[in-house]
């Protein structure tokens, strides 16, 4: 992803953008690897190891949601947060096991790519938002 690209999703906050430009880099080489020569091992541990960013990612981030106690500040925000890490981290499971199935279809990917594009968008921004205006003391 060229940083054009990742402009919209950019959130200021470097360890998160570093992980979400992670992310979308390996989306793009499943996605780069799916026009090449299709190799069930290797496409099962890019899915593995795809799975394991991701969970690093999550937990990064409820770690620092907690942090600023987010949960009890902004309930509402926050347990719709954690419940779409719930829903995207069930997807790519599922994903994962499709691939191994279906594996010419590079579908899945651009689906959790979308996933993760509006979870940026719609839950992550909003608490870095949050956070900046905690920090700055508004
Ligand atoms: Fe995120
Ligand atoms: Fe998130």
């Amino acid at each position: 992803m060229t940083p054009a690209e990742f402009e919209p999703y950019r959130l200021n906050y470097a360890s998160i953008d570093k992980q979400h430009l992670e992310l979308f880099n390996h989306m793009e080489r499943i996605v780069e690897y799916y026009s090449g020569h299709y190799d069930k091992e290797v496409m099962l541990r890019l899915g593995q190891e795809f799975e394991s960013l991701i969970v690093a990612h999550f937990d990064h981030e409820s770690a620092l949601m907690r942090e600023m106690q987010y949960d009890v500040l902004n309930p509402n925000k926050y347990n719709a947060h954690e419940l779409e890490h719930k829903y995207t981290l069930s997807e790519i499971r599922g994903f994962s096991l499709r691939q191994i199935i279906d594996f010419d279809d590079p579908y899945p990917i651009k689906y959790i790519s979308d996933i993760l594009a509006h979870h940026i968008v719609n839950h992550d921004k909003v608490f870095i938002d949050w956070y900046f205006a905690q920090k700055a003391g508004l």
